[in-house]
């Protein structure tokens, strides 16, 4: 998925068009991971995508060689028009919602985060109107937010310490303008199962000291009953998914011992969540068997992901597939012989008639298996510029606001 690494975002301004790897005034880290590629999005943000090709591509600062991703702005007014939306759909999904992006700027694949590449999405902390987003999101319908942030930032860097009061204070700013909206509010940590490089629980951060983070997220939200839990993004190349599982027992167990007792919380697979393989690839079997501390499973949900690109990489303008029948209907399936449910806390696709098509569809079977896939959560307003591939950044003018095409088509309750 490629909705990862910031590689670097610089300056609270659009400053100057040229193209620098990092974005302008970039500081930081300017290598990509093997197997991703420096994106640019826009003057002031750049990423390490996955590449679509093997063996992925180092990206410097003096490079050039940026992907030029797609800059398709199309975008309508989100009344008059009418959805492309196959439309077959009978059901309806309990949540639909969007990623408030920007506190997770700056985490990287490896689990880095570079703290100053952070981006508020909240005006009183000097970024764009991430509150008046969902605000305008609620009055359409939506009910629920994914707020990314890095672990390292909650804790000041102090792996393992308490929740730093600054920076967990700028965070809970957003929550709380979440809450106020009415909708439900996923806490999300963005760091791919790890901590600068180290996986949790096979050679990284302990299982201990993850769950001290989340006993302390847990202390701080457990009389929120909209606080959903998102135990971690996009886990990938963990190598023994039975010890992952046990990782993510353990923040569960640490969320319920702090008091929070009812909350939903979700539970995230290896292969960045991915919806195709998380049965295939073990995850389904191995995250089975996390339970309460009371021995049930009630509110433990499953989060997958998944982008309808030609790479699965939620970094092409166009989309290729639905994905139903590689993905979603031998999931549904397989939540109903188990008894359990999913999540679907990232899709997206371009402003494009292409990901109209295809998200449309993909949003119809969602609704038609509603019983056992809770809703969709797209991927990705907050501090994206509207430029950005996958934006879902409504524009405002005056008291307006106007959705993308691609949400006012499908995405939209
Ligand atoms: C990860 O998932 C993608 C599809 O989402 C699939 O093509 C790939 O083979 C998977 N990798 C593993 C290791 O399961
Ligand atoms: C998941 O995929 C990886 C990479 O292909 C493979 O090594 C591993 O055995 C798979 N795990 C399961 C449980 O299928
Ligand atoms: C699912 O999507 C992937 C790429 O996004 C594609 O390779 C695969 O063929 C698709 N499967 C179906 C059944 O649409």
């Amino acid at each position: 998925m490629k909705t990862l690494v910031a590689l670097g975002f610089v300056g609270f301004s659009a400053l100057s068009s040229s193209i620098t790897g990092g974005g302008t005034g970039w500081t930081g880290a300017t290598t990509c991971v093997s197997g991703s590629t420096c994106t640019v999005l826009n003057a002031y943000y750049s990423q390490c995508l996955p590449s679509s090709t093997t063996g992925g591509t180092s990206h410097t600062t003096s490079s050039t060689s940026h992907t030029s991703s797609g800059t398709s702005t199309s975008s309508h007014t989100s009344t008059g028009t009418s959805s492309s939306a196959s439309a077959t759909s009978t059901g309806k999904v309990k949540f639909v919602g969007v990623n408030i992006a920007g506190f997770d700027f700056g985490c990287g694949t490896d689990g880095s985060d570079t703290l100053t590449s952070i981006y508020p999405p909240l005006t009183a902390l000097g970024g764009p109107d991430g509150a008046g987003q969902m605000q305008h999101f609620v009055s359409e319908g939506y009910n629920i937010f994914r707020l990314p942030v890095g672990w390292q930032y909650l804790v000041n860097n102090n792996l393992g310490g308490a929740l730093d009061a600054t920076n967990s204070g700028k965070y809970d700013q957003l929550v709380q303008a979440c809450l106020a909206t009415g909708a439900y509010c996923i806490i999300d940590i963005h760091n791919y199962a790890r901590w600068n490089g180290g996986i949790i629980g096979q050679g990284g951060p302990t299982n201990a000291q993850f769950a001290s983070l989340w006993s302390n997220i847990a202390t701080k939200y457990k009389s929120q009953s909209k606080v959903v839990f998102g135990v971690m993004n996009e886990p990938h190349d963990v190598p023994d998914i039975n010890l992952w599982a046990g990782s993510v027992q353990a923040a569960v167990t640490a969320i319920r011992q702090a008091g929070a007792t009812t909350q939903m919380i979700l539970l995230p697979g290896n292969n960045w969540t991915s919806a195709q393989t998380f049965i295939s690839n073990g995850s389904g079997a191995a995250l089975l068997t996390v339970t309460n501390p009371d021995g049930t499973t009630t509110n433990l949900i499953f989060d997958v992901h998944k982008y309808l690109d030609s790479d699965n990489s939620g970094t092409n303008a166009e989309c290729v597939t639905d994905n139903v029948s590689s993905s979603w209907q031998p999931l549904a399936a397989w939540l109903r012989s188990n008894g359990r449910q999913a999540l679907n806390t990232e899709t997206g696709g371009g402003n494009t008639a292409s990901c109209v098509q295809y998200m449309c569809s993909q949003v119809a079977y969602m609704k038609q298996n509603s019983d056992v896939i809770l809703g969709y959560v797209g991927w990705a307003a907050g501090a994206f510029a509207t430029s950005y591939v996958l934006s879902e950044v409504p524009t405002r003018s005056g008291s307006t606001w106007t959705d993308t095409l691609l949400v006012s088509s499908c995405m939209k309750p």
